[in-house]
């Protein structure tokens, strides 16, 4: 679920013991073995945090049968030395350290297990309003509008975008309903709906106000994930690169063709205006765009429009396509908790306690309906543009090799599946090219 579930998104290298979390090498080694210890795994670069703790004092749900619970914990995780996979080793239920909220391990039975719940509350709130929502159908937004009306319809880079964005807003107005008071996300998710919004909106801004350091392979490093040899097996980093690599060559090929030098995407003015509405405040609000805020390199506008592509196609993918199969079996994501914290985490917890701590049977099923929904349309594929979309037979040419490119990381994805946990949401044949659902 940390590396190849719905939201593998959220996993850091941790670079200093985390004082919130003050787990002993006597605990760390009943999981570990004694052959290893806090200190030599952090050295090595293999603990890994996963921090909900952004939910602390989080304003909880209440509609309609009954009050509604966030958790905000913090899960740790080890590679042990020589292997691949991270390891669970340490969850405490929220983050203010203390007796009244002990760390649990993975031999303590019961309470491990709803401890194990409790982080998948948190993670499917993070899921859904931020990786899902937030950072990709809000985040690819203000492109949209903005390319609508900057470019002409003619203009290379309104052809190469627009594909991308079809359906895009008519889904993100759909959503409107879903995210109105009393409507379905205020009755699935934990925190109130007013709650739920702010979260999505300042994931969105997260990235919006830091575009180039959302770039993937940012992204992951910042989270301290990138390096394959510390953490081997996390089978979204690997296919999510070889994504991001192949669009960002067929974008490189695209802009180079149109842009045979740097002063010529100075001189574009429907490109220079689309970067102006971008960043204006009764614009897109976006910043840290090219440099300061200015397009004036190709390799800049490389980045960004790669950028908006991998969003639209491959990343809504992963976060997308993975809700049916993974988060409708509602014990496993629970999208709230209905037990208050200091109920759950008694000695002597029950299956009927976590029955309580479930979302009623009514509100399960609505979930199941919209998941299912939500993960099975799928309309448009990447690197599919149409016969007649690009004329030009220099770039035609391009998308031929861009295609060709897809074909071969649908094959290393389908031999990659044979040694792993099966992780299928990257295949390029299931990418949509845009957010229409
Ligand atoms: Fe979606």
């Amino acid at each position: 679920m940390r590396v190849a579930g719905p939201n593998p998104l959220t996993i850091e290298r941790m670079r200093t013991l985390d004082e919130r979390l003050p787990i002993t090498d006597k605990q760390y080694q009943l999981v570990m073995g004694t052959q290893d210890t806090l200190k030599a795994a952090l050295a090595d670069g293999r603990l890994y945090l996963a921090d909900y703790s952004a939910f602390e004092g989080a304003v909880n749900g209440s509609f309609p049968a009954g009050q509604k619970f966030n958790y905000a914990p913090l899960a740790l995780f080890a590679v042990p030395p020589g292997r691949r996979s991270l390891v669970p080793v340490a969850i405490q239920c929220a983050p203010k350290p203390g007796a009244d909220n002990p760390i649990f391990l993975p031999r303590d039975g019961d309470r491990w297990f709803i401890a194990k719940s409790i982080v998948q509350v948190a993670d499917t709130n993070v899921h859904q309003a931020a990786s899902h929502l937030g950072r990709t159908h809000l985040f690819i937004e203000p492109f949209v509008i903005a390319t609508h009306n900057q470019f002409s319809p003619k203009h290379p880079l309104f052809l190469l975008l627009t594909p991308h964005f079809e359906g895009t807003l008519a889904i993100n107005e759909g959503a409107l309903d879903l995210l109105a008071s009393r409507g379905l996300v205020d009755l699935l998710l934990a925190s109130s709906i007013d709650q739920s919004r702010v979260f999505a909106v300042k994931a969105a801004q997260d990235y919006q106000q830091n575009l180039n350091t959302s770039m993937l392979p940012q992204t992951l490093a910042q989270r301290g994930v990138d390096d394959t040899s510390r953490l081997p097996d996390y089978p979204y980093r690997d296919d999510a690169l070889l994504l991001w690599g192949a669009i960002n060559q067929w974008v490189e090929n695209y802009v180079n063709h149109y842009y045979t030098s740097d002063a010529v995407v100075q001189a574009d003015t429907e490109l220079q205006n689309w970067v102006t509405e971008l960043v204006a405040h009764d614009g897109g609000r976006l910043n840290n765009i090219g440099k300061e805020n200015r397009i004036s390199q190709r390799t800049e506008l490389v980045d960004l429009i790669t950028l908006i592509c991998f969003t639209a196609s491959a990343q809504h993918a992963a976060v997308n396509f993975s809700q049916a199969p993974l988060m409708s079996y509602v014990p496993a994501a629970p999208p709230a908790g209905y037990s208050p914290l200091s109920t759950l985490t008694q000695e002597g917890f029950s299956e009927n306690d976590f029955l309580k701590f479930l979302p009623p049977l009514d509100i399960a099923k609505a979930l199941l309906d919209i998941l299912y929904l939500l993960s099975s349309v799928y309309y448009t594929r990447l690197g599919d543009y149409g016969d007649d979309h690009f004329t030009d037979p220099i770039i035609q040419n391009h998308l031929a090799n861009f295609q060709r490119e897809l074909l071969k990381i649908e094959n290393e994805i389908n031999e990659r599946n044979k040694t792993r946990t099966p992780y299928e949401f990257l295949l390029p044949s299931k990418i949509p090219q845009s957010i229409n659902i």
